[in-house]
C-alpha cells in the first residue's frame, strides 16, 4: 500500500531526469550497465507507483540525443535494454492500462528496434489508465527547431494565421499532454540537460542526490509529498 495521507495535490504530470546509474554502478566496482540493469528496475517500481497513484502522466528521459555520443558499447547494451523492457513490460502495460508515448527522434534507432517501438505504441494506444511518454533520442532544442520548421511552412502556406503558444504547442511532440508539474532529477545535477524546455516554464523542480537505481516508491512519495507543499504561482502574486 502506498501511504499517501499527507499528499493533498498530487500532479496531473511527473517528468524525470533518470540519472546516476554510472555512479551507482562505480560506488560498486560494477561495469556501467549493471547500474542501467537495476536502474530498469527502478523504472518498473516508479511507473506502477504512478499508476497506484492514478497520476495520468509520466515522462521518463532514457535516452538523450547527446548519449549517442557515449562509448559504442554501452549504447549497444542500452539499446539492448530498450528491447528487453518494452518486450518484457508490455503485458504490465496491457494489463494495467498503460499507454505507451515514445518523445524524440525513433528515426535514429536501428530498424528492429523502430519496429518494437512502433509495435508496443499501436499496442497500447488505447490504454487510459496512464500516459507514459518515453524520451528516447530526445532534444529539446531540436523538438522546438523542428516545430518552429513545421508552423514556418503551414504559415507560408496559409494554413495558420496566427502563431501564439496555444499552436505552438501543436507542434510540439508533446502535443495534447499537458506540462509537467513536477520535474524529479537524480543524482544531485542542478541541471535541465535539454529536456522539456518548453514544456517545463512553470514546472516545479525537485532534485534529489538519490542515484537513479535507488530512487524507488519510497523516495518518490517524499518527492510528490515535497510537490504538494509548494506554492504554485505561475508568474502572479499570492493571494490574500
Ligand atoms: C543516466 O545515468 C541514465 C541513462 C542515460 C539511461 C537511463 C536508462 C535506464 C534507466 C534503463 C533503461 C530504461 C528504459 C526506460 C528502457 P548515467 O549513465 O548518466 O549515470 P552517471 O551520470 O552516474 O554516469
Amino acid at each position: 500500500m502506498v501511504d499517501t495521507g499527507e499528499i493533498k495535490n498530487l500532479p496531473v504530470h511527473v517528468a524525470i531526469i533518470m540519472d546516476g546509474n554510472g555512479r551507482w554502478a562505480r560506488q560498486r566496482n560494477l561495469p556501467r550497465v549493471e547500474g542501467h540493469l537495476v536502474g530498469m528496475e527502478s523504472v518498473r517500481e516508479i511507473v506502477t507507483t504512478t499508476r497506484k497513484l492514478h497520476i495520468p502522466y509520466l515522462t521518463l528521459y532514457a535516452f538523450s540525443k547527446e548519449n549517442w555520443k557515449r562509448p559504442k558499447e554501452e549504447v549497444k547494451r542500452l539499446l539492448e535494454l530498450l528491447e528487453i523492457y518494452l518486450e518484457k513490460e508490455l503485458p504490465l502495460m496491457m494489463e494495467k492500462g498503460i499507454r505507451l508515448n515514445i518523445l524524440g527522434d525513433i528515426k535514429d534507432f536501428p530498424k528492429r528496434v523502430q519496429r518494437r517501438l512502433q509495435e508496443t505504441m499501436d499496442k497500447t494506444k488505447k490504454n487510459r489508465e496512464l500516459c507514459l511518454n518515453i524520451a528516447l533520442s530526445y532534444s529539446a532544442r531540436k523538438e522546438i527547431l523542428q516545430a518552429a520548421t513545421a508552423i514556418a511552412e503551414e504559415y507560408k502556406r496559409g494554413a495558420i494565421k496566427r502563431i501564439n503558444e496555444r499552436v505552438f504547442e501543436k507542434y510540439l511532440w508533446t502535443k495534447g499532454i499537458p506540462d509537467p508539474d513536477l520535474l524529479i532529477r537524480t543524482s544531485g545535477e542542478m541541471r535541465i540537460s535539454n529536456f522539456l524546455l518548453w514544456q517545463l516554464a512553470y514546472t516545479e523542480l525537485y532534485i534529489t542526490d538519490t542515484l537513479w537505481p535507488d530512487f524507488r516508491e519510497e523516495a518518490y512519495i517524499e518527492a510528490l509529498k515535497e510537490y504538494s507543499r509548494r506554492d504554485r504561482r505561475f508568474g502572479s502574486i499570492k493571494e490574500a
